[in-house]
C-alpha cells in the first residue's frame, strides 16, 4: 500500500477541471494505455497571454490522477514561458510529495504540459512525439528523458531512473545504458555515494554487516588474492572484528601480515564500516595447507 499524502488523497478523490477544453489553444497527449497511464491536458489562454483554463483527461492510477489535477491547478495565471519552467518535482512538491515509485506520474505531467506548450508554439496537433534516441524500448524512453529526469531529480541510481520515468523496468535489457547516463552525468556523485551506502554501520543489523563483509571479500578481495595464487575464507565476524583465514599461497606468504591490513581490512573499511579491524584466525594459521577451493 503506497503512502500517498492528504492533498493527493484530496485531488484523487476530488479531481479539479476534468474534461477538454474546446478549441483549446494547447493540446498536449502523452503515455499510452498499452503502457498503463495517458494522459491529455488542454489549456486556453486569455487576451495577456496567460492560462486562463486548464483541464485534463487521464487514464491511469491514483497519482496519476491526483498529479493531473494539480498541474492544471498549478498552471492556471501563469504565462506560457513561465509553464514551460514547471519540472516534475515542482509538480510532485505541490502534492507534498510522491512515493518514489510514483514519481513517473508527475514526469507525465510535465511531459503533457511541454507537448501541449509545444502545440500552441508549433500548432502542431500531434501527439508529443519522442525527441532522441531511444534507450528503453519496452516504454519508449529516450535517451533525452532519461537525462532530463536525472537532472532535474538528482538521480544516482538505475531503481530511481525507473521509478520516475519507467525506463528499465520491463526487460531490464536497457539498464546498462541507463548505468551509463547517469556515470556520464553523475559521475563524482555516483562514486561518493557508493562506498557510503554500506558505511551506515550504526544502523547495519549483525546480519546485514557479515552480508557485506563477505560480498566484499568475494568481490573485492578473492579475486586480487587469486590471482596470486591465494585466498581467503570469512571465519566469522564479532563486533566489528572481522576473523578471517588466509589458503594457498596467502598462507605462507610473509607477506600477510601486510595483505591483511593494507588489503583485507582497507577494503572492508572502504565497503562496509570504518571501524572494523581484521584478525588473522590463529587456528587457521596453524594449518597452513588446509586449502578449501
Ligand atoms: S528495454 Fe528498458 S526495460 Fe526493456
Amino acid at each position: 500500500m503506497w503512502e500517498y499524502t492528504d492533498k493527493v488523497k484530496d485531488h484523487f478523490f476530488n479531481p479539479r477541471n476534468v474534461g477538454e477544453i474546446e478549441n483549446a489553444d494547447g493540446i498536449g497527449e502523452v503515455g499510452s494505455l498499452a503502457c498503463g497511464d495517458a494522459l491529455k491536458l488542454t489549456f486556453k489562454l486569455d487576451e495577456n497571454g496567460k492560462i486562463a483554463d486548464a483541464k485534463f483527461k487521464t487514464f491511469g492510477c491514483a497519482s496519476a490522477i491526483a498529479t493531473s489535477s494539480v498541474l492544471t491547478e498549478m498552471i492556471k495565471g501563469m504565462t506560457i514561458d513561465q509553464a514551460a519552467k514547471v519540472t516534475n518535482k515542482d509538480i510532485a512538491d505541490y502534492l507534498g510529495g510522491l512515493p518514489e515509485q510514483k514519481m513517473h506520474c508527475s514526469v507525465m505531467g510535465r511531459e503533457a504540459l511541454e507537448a501541449a506548450i509545444e502545440n500552441y508554439r508549433t500548432g502542431g496537433r500531434k501527439k508529443h512525439e519522442l525527441e532522441g534516441k531511444v534507450v528503453c524500448t519496452c516504454f519508449g524512453v529516450t535517451e533525452n528523458e532519461i537525462e532530463r529526469v536525472i537532472r532535474d531529480n538528482d538521480l544516482t541510481t538505475v531503481e530511481d531512473v525507473t521509478n520516475y520515468c519507467k525506463a528499465g523496468g520491463g526487460c531490464g535489457g536497457c539498464k546498462g545504458e541507463i548505468e551509463k547516463i547517469i556515470e556520464r552525468l553523475q559521475g563524482d556523485k555516483v562514486k561518493a555515494i557508493a562506498p557510503a551506502v554500506p558505511r551506515k554501520a550504526g544502523k547495519l543489523t549483525n546480519i546485514r554487516k557479515i552480508q557485506l563483509v563477505q560480498q566484499t571479500i568475494n568481490e573485492q578481495i578473492r579475486p586480487a588474492l587469486r590471482a596470486d595464487g591465494g585466498d581467503i575464507e570469512l571465519i566469522d565476524v564479532e563486533g566489528n572484528k572481522v576473523i578471517v583465514a588466509f589458503r594457498g599461497m596467502c598462507a605462507q606468504c610473509k607477506m600477510a601480515e601486510f595483505t591483511m591490513r593494507d588489503v583485507v581490512e582497507a577494503k572492508l573499511r572502504e565497503f562496509v564500516a570504518d571501524d572494523l579491524f581484521v584478525e588473522e584466525d590463529k587456528e587457521s594459521a596453524a594449518q597452513p595447507h588446509n586449502h578449501r577451493k
